[in-house]
């Protein structure tokens, strides 16, 4: 029976994708290190498809780890596809240390594809993100802009490890597909903007902190569009026999400002919070002031979000809400 691979799948965007493959019928192995995933929280979907799914632990920056792991699982079944989550989503520890990209955002696609050369497993599907675009001020954003310069170190690894799957991809893969995703919001929410101002406003209800001045503009799109995007380009690649294929998946829209946001944040726990925003419109070294996302090639496949950036927002803060007991 062939095997669905889920690398980082203890993750937020993780529990999503193993929960929509999991009501397809496949037969899913999620491999984790649980450095800021977690079994929990797979439990629920565990409970219903407890004969679908497997876990495994594992540090996936590691070559000869892999091959021991992926070759042990490939015995128990067949791994067909390997979905890569697998990364540091912690972009400004990471512009600290440029050593935590380098293993977590790099190290795990380089030593993944390593081992499935020699294991001669066929499908990649990466989960790479807007970072790659770095900073390109007002410019509407397509697969084919560039040049790429990005302005974090986990920017300039899903970069370069979008540039080893396309060498991959022409070598041994027999189909890989790069997805660049917005901001992605729900639950379960483990970091990102609806989770820090929630998680500030639990400590101290009375004040939220704005990293920056607000003005910050970005797309959201919900956790549950986003995989069943993720899938249907997939599933589009194989049937159009695409060999490489690369697309940003994001809302049709401008998206909203951090100001919105937090508005919307301190409306929902506490409407006598006091908002204190800080100066300039980055909210740390690394961060993108705004990007605006061209989604035509997604739409042209005849894909849809069912929420733009503002539904997505206000249904995520309510489940990250529920989620801290708010
Ligand atoms: N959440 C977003 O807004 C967003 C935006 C763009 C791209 N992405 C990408 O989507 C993917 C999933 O993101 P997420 O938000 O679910 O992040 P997450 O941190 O919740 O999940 C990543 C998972 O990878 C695991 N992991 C990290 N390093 C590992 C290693 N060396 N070996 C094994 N497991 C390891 C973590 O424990 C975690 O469970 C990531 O690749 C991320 O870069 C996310």
């Amino acid at each position: 029976m062939s095997i669905s691979l889920i690398v980082g799948g203890g993750g937020f965007i993780g529990y999503s994708l193993v929960e929509v493959l999991l009501q397809r019928g496949s037969r899913v192995v999620v491999v984790d290190n649980w450095s800021r995933g977690s079994k929990d929280n797979l439990t629920p979907i565990i409970r219903r498809y407890a004969d679908q799914i497997t876990f495994e632990t594992g540090d996936v920056s590691n070559f000869q780890n892999n091959l021991a792991l992926l070759d042990a699982i490939n015995k128990r079944g067949h791994i067909s596809e390997v979905w890569h989550l697998a990364a540091n989503s912690d972009i400004s520890a990471g512009v600290e240390d440029c050593s935590i990209d380098l293993k977590d955002t790099f190290m795990t696609t380089y030593a993944l594809l390593q081992a499935m050369k020699v294991l001669k497993i066929p499908i990649l599907n990466f989960a790479s993100s807007s970072a790659v675009y770095g900073d390109m001020g007002d410019l509407l954003i397509s697969e084919s802009s560039g040049p790429l310069l990005p302005i974090s170190n986990y920017g300039a690894m899903k970069l370069a490890s979008e540039a080893l799957i396309s060498a991959a991809a022409e070598a041994y893969l027999e189909r890989a597909n790069i997805f660049r995703f917005p901001n992605v919001v729900g639950t379960p929410a483990t970091h990102g903007v609806i989770y820090d101002f929630i998680d500030r406003l639990k400590i101290n209800q009375t004040v939220l902190r704005v990293k920056g001045d607000g003005t910050q503009k970005k797309s959201y799109l919900h956790v549950s569009d986003l995989v069943k995007a993720m899938i249907a380009l997939s599933d589009r690649s194989l049937s159009a026999g695409q060999k490489l294929s690369l697309t940003n998946i994001g809302p049709i829209d401008d998206g909203v400002t951090v100001r919105w946001i937090a508005e919307r944040v301190v409306e929902r726990v506490n409407p006598n919070a006091k908002i204190i925003f800080g100066l300039g419109n980055r909210g740390w070294v690394g961060d993108v002031p705004q990007f605006r996302y061209s989604t035509d090639l997604i739409r042209s496949y005849g894909w849809r979000p069912s929420l733009g950036s503002h539904e997505a927002v206000i249904l995520a803060i309510n489940q990250i809400a529920n989620q801290f007991d708010f």
